[in-house]
């Protein structure tokens, strides 16, 4: 495949409308970061199995591709959203110096594994460690593991999504693990994607379904150069258990930035980035929408009227922080957050998350007929954007730089460090439920 800066539906863009060129260019960053997505990393307690992705990756046919940011076309981000009628209104506000630093260390959380771990990897500046989220009229708690496991007592969450899902529950496995030890009891999939630990202490569950379109997908491979997503099917791999979760958490989206062929009722709705294939470009925010909406639709069908209820928290798109090549050192290179200004939610950030909080609300919409069924937005969108120094950068392999500083190094600038930013979601994360209660 040939790629470069230069725009991938050249031939097609007379037939592209204006509102569709923004997200075209967007399909370049995944692709480099298909390194990171394809080869998740290994995260196992202590007992478990070896790394199954120890082997180092290199995707040389793609090492000449840039990053294109936002192009200035972009639709203004619609920021003026109604003051929520909540107590607060955690999503905007900044980062201030908190000397506490964070709960757990790579020596108390048995449960960090390889790739998240920046300290154990030699990332030696520690600043980043040092922030702690300031909403702007209210105070954000530090995260209490006695409380949040006083909550989740004999009830079981699972958090469905992608690697990103993933980061953001061994980061509440950290931290709860400081006042409570897990124990690993299911482990299953290529690189354990789906696991389950217990807190025999509260007779608490969490785990993990992997499930990068929450909807029924499959996903690229050798033989098969895109991904097939079926928009009007849930993934049963999550599906089928439902009856058994009390607490659902979702967080997504990167993967549908990805070439995908996109079908609806049996027949194909469109694709994106199918160059070959005539299909036709219809873009991912209008599939993020559908995937989401069937996926809540589905929750409440079968469970807004039976059992004990389910509550479902979706976490918003997290923003990468790609500022150079993914295999260039100082891919994501910043020490510090950026001030609230420095920085506009714009973009397809922006439209991700947008398209994540509308389809929150129109659920809400149908759940006021369920009273068992309890619905919210994590937004950390914000955030996340303010972090470009929380990801592990070039510390996801351990010592990048042991034999001095070379030009090419893989980078991940997508997830974030343990301890890191992410665990702030998570105090959010506990306030919500603490409303809840
Ligand atoms: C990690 O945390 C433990 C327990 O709080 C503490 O004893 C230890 O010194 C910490 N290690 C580092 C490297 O900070
Ligand atoms: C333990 O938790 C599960 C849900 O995860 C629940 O079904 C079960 O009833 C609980 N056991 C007790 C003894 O409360
Ligand atoms: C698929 O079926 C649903 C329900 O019958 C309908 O609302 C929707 O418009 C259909 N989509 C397509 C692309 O035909
Ligand atoms: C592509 O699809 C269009 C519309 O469905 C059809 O008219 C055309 O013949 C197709 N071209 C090829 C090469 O299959």
């Amino acid at each position: 495949m040939k790629m470069g800066i230069t725009n991938p539906f050249k031939d097609q863009s007379l037939s592209l409308t204006k509102k569709l060129l923004p997200w075209t260019l967007y399909v370049l960053p995944p692709i480099a970061m298909l390194c990171l997505y394809f080869k998740p990393i290994s995260f196992t307690p202590s007992s478990a199995t070896e790394l199954p992705h120890s082997s180092p990756i290199t995707i040389t046919s793609h090492s000449s591709l840039s990053f294109i940011s936002a192009p200035s076309t972009s639709p203004p981000p619609k920021e003026k959203e109604k003051a929520y009628e909540k107590p607060c209104d955690y999503s905007n506000g900044k980062w201030v110096h908190d000397m506490k630093g964070p709960l757990y260390n790579d020596t108390t959380c048995g449960t960090i594994k390889y790739g998240r771990n920046c300290i154990t990897h030699g990332r030696s500046d520690t600043g980043y460690l040092y922030w702690r989220w300031k909403p702007r009229r209210c105070n954000l708690p530090r995260f209490e593991p006695p409380t949040f496991l006083q909550i989740i007592r004999n009830k079981h969450i699972a958090f469905i999504g992608d690697s990103v899902a993933r980061n953001q529950l061994e980061s509440l496995l950290c931290m709860i693990a400081t006042a409570s030890t897990p124990n690993l009891i299911y482990q299953k999939g290529e690189d354990n994607q789906f696991s389950r630990w217990h807190f025999p202490s509260h007779n608490a569950s969490i785990s993990l379904y992997w499930s990068p379109f929450l909807v029924q997908g499959v996903e690229k491979s050798g033989t098969k150069p895109y991904n097939e997503l079926y928009l009007d099917h849930v993934d049963e791999k999550w599906g089928r258990d439902i009856d058994q979760m009390d607490l659902i958490v979702l967080s997504f989206g990167h993967w549908f930035l990805l070439s995908a062929v996109y079908y609806e009722n049996d027949s194909v709705l469109g694709c994106h980035y199918c160059p070959g294939l005539n299909h036709t470009e219809i873009g991912f925010y209008d599939v993020l929408r559908k995937a989401l909406r069937t996926t809540l639709n589905s929750i409440i069908d079968r469970r807004g009227t039976k059992g004990n209820g389910i509550d479902v928290i979706v976490t918003t798109f997290t923003p990468h922080h790609f500022e150079g090549e993914w295999d260039k050192t100082g891919a994501c290179a910043k020490i510090r957050p950026y001030r609230n200004k420095e920085k506009k939610l714009e973009g397809m950030d922006a439209e991700m998350r947008k398209v994540e909080i509308e389809e929150v609300e129109n659920a809400k919409a149908k759940a006021r007929e369920f009273g068992r069924f309890r619905l919210k937005a994590l937004d950390v969108t914000k955030l996340a954007l303010l972090r470009p120094d929380g990801h592990p950068g070039p510390y996801m392999n351990p010592f990048p730089f042991a034999n001095g500083v070379q030009e090419h190094v893989q980078n991940d600038c997508v997830h974030w460090c343990l301890p890191g930013p992410i665990d702030s979601w998570n105090e959010i994360f506990l306030e919500m439920m603490k409303m809840w209660e």
